[in-house]
């Protein structure tokens, strides 16, 4: 092997994302969901998402990379802390690109509510659509099917009736996951009229499209619906490690929005967003649950010390790993000053 080869293998035979990397970015969500998780059911939503994100941006700050927040908690001017630009980990290592979301539903951990998420994704440099922060028209389904059978386009109906055929079900077979929310009024009706079913969630539509890739499991088949467009980059990020379709066009309210992304890089708003689009590189992505829920074991806490559940996948090889950790000293884990 030359020089140069050798310099950009990862360990693995082949150029990319270094398969090391995959435990040190569990260990970052793994954090920002043992910080959150201290504040499940407290009320106070800010406080744990500052804690989520604090632990997330100590716990980059010790890992062997060069990265540049994509996706972050807003610009520059509005966000403290994992803005977006904002460098980070320890400044050696490979340059990468970081989606972050330390706690994805603020609401549902302020709550005590189901499927609350630290979640991260990483890729080589570019591989990350940088989406502003804004809504986003999304339509996701999980691998085995035809590329193209649903489109962000085409009637409810129509999508849903292309998808029972390809899976070779009734179209009364089939359920769809939206948020919880008046706005989609319209398309829960056409769901419904088409016979599908609906699946309704209060918050964390990342887990919403990951449901998508295993519905014998979850019983969810398709999402459909607006959420947050860096929630669609990370989900974007899943599927492109464990299969499926996702397809999204940003939704600007009004011109500051239009020219936020534009200053993103987005030249065409109305473009709709391929998973290619989103996530086009080598990517990791990893989510510890805060909460428990369907999609994950949330933190729990046992006399001195706590348990996680991370689901981890790096598309490379499409290797899905769930992992469970125990610490023991979870202060540790809390406070940064008393880290090692
Ligand atoms: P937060 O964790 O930032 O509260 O996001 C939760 C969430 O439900 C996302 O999963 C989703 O993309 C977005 O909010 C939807 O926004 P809205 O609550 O405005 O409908």
């Amino acid at each position: 092997m030359s020089e140069d080869a050798m310099a950009k293998d990862n360990g693995n035979g082949a150029a990319g994302l270094d398969r090391m990397l995959v435990l040190e970015v569990a260990r970052v969500t793994e954090a920002a969901a043992l910080a959150a998780a201290r504040f499940c059911g407290r009320g106070n939503e800010k406080a744990a998402d500052k804690a989520a994100v604090d632990a997330m941006r100590y716990e980059l700050s010790r890992v062997s990379l060069r990265g540049t927040v994509v996706i972050g908690e807003g610009e520059m001017d509005e966000a403290p802390m994992l803005y977006i630009g904002e460098e980070v980990g320890n400044g050696t290592g490979p340059e990468v690109d970081i989606a972050v979301d330390p706690l994805e539903g603020t609401t549902i951990c302020a709550k005590r509510m189901p499927n609350a998420l630290a979640v991260l994704a990483i890729s080589e440099r570019g591989g990350l659509l940088h989406a502003p922060d804004m809504y986003m028209n999304k339509i996701a389904i999980g691998p085995g099917y035809p590329e193209g059978v649903v489109d962000l386009d085409a009637p409810v109906a129509d999508n849903l009736a292309a998808l029972a055929k390809v899976k070779g079900v009734p179209v009364s077979a089939i359920t769809a996951c939206l948020l919880d929310r008046p706005r989609h009024a319209e398309i829960i009706r056409a769901v419904r009229e088409a016979g599908a079913g609906v699946q309704l969630i209060p918050d964390g539509d990342i887990a919403g499209v990951i449901w998508t890739t295993d519905p014998d499991e979850t019983g969810i088949d398709i999402y459909l619906g607006s959420g947050g467009a860096p929630e669609g980059v990370l989900a974007a990020a899943a599927l492109r490690c464990i299969g499926g379709q996702i397809q999204g066009r940003l939704m600007p309210s009004n011109d500051d929005e239009t020219a936020r992304a534009r200053k993103m890089g987005i030249t065409d708003i109305k473009k709709k967003f391929t998973l290619e689009d989103m996530a086009s590189a080598d990517v990791i992505f990893a989510a510890t649950g805060v909460t428990s829920g369907s999609l994950l074991e949330g933190v729990k806490f046992r006399g001195g010390m706590a348990e996680t559940e991370t689901l981890i996948m790096r598309s490379k090889t499409g290797t899905v790993r769930r992992i469970k950790s125990r610490f023991r000293d979870v202060g540790k884990h809390l406070l940064a000053d008393t880290r090692d």
